[in-house]
């Protein structure tokens, strides 16, 4: 996760416990807690950015997503990655304020352009998600494909290509999460609280603020439900 105040209300409800990172990751801003496994409930490692130490704010970006991820998995192998946060969704998807959504069928990137024989594939970095379709329904999720740019605004060019992509999430971390996950050869998922419409004319940034709050509680809902659920499969 990227945010402390995403992380905060599941932290608390998984009971999760922090723990030191290892040595080599000890410069490293993520925050790492550990749930033990109980009943159906599986052990579950939470990875937050932590804070930047140049600005004191939270590491949101691709770049955090990427080391906390490596950091996480270094522990110890895991049955499953889930990338978990807030995001952007569109009315002209029928999203709304508050719905939750699982990535489905690949989560991309949208802002990484690069115009090269193959590395074009390797911008657009779409990574399969594992199949939660049937849960999804259960927890009444949402399925999108979820895609990741370093910048919370819609450029005109990031507009274009995520009409392109088909993608009904936007966000700013899950395309680093799954590619490190997919390195470690773990399967990946994604769970996104929509904090805000894109394509509303109220700004992003404000409809982001208003909404936070609200939408960490509903994504750490899903997600105990999730875990729970994952468990007993
Ligand atoms: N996180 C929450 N809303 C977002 C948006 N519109 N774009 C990128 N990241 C977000």
């Amino acid at each position: 996760m990227a945010m402390e105040a995403e992380a905060a209300p599941l932290r608390a409800a998984l009971g999760a416990v922090s723990i030191e990172s290892p040595s080599w990751a000890a410069s490293l801003p993520v925050r790492l807690a550990v749930a033990p496994a109980s009943g159906d409930r599986p052990e579950v490692v939470l990875a937050v950015n932590g804070t930047d130490p140049a600005t004191g704010v939270d590491c949101i970006g691709s770049t955090a997503a990427a080391l906390s991820t490596h950091v996480a998995l270094g522990l110890g192998p895991a049955d499953i990655v889930i990338t978990a946060g807030t995001a952007g969704g569109w009315q002209r998807a029928d999203a709304a304020i508050g719905d939750v959504y699982v990535a489905w069928p690949h989560i991309a990137c949208h802002d990484r352009r690069i115009e090269l024989p193959g590395f074009d594939r390797f911008g657009r970095g779409e990574i399969p998600t594992a199949d939660l379709r049937d849960l999804a329904g259960e927890l009444g999720c949402r399925l999108g494909i979820v895609t990741t740019g370093d910048s919370l605004d819609e450029s005109t060019t990031d507009r274009e290509r995520i009409l392109a992509s088909g993608a009904e999430v936007k966000e700013m971390e899950a395309a680093a999460v799954a590619w490190v996950a997919q390195l470690h050869g773990t399967p990946v998922t994604g769970v996104k609280a929509i904090t805000d419409l894109v394509d509303s004319p109220v700004a992003t940034a404000t409809q982001f603020t208003e909404n936070l709050a609200a939408a960490a509680e509903s994504l750490q809902a899903t997600m105990v439900n999730l875990i729970d659920r994952l468990g007993d499969q």
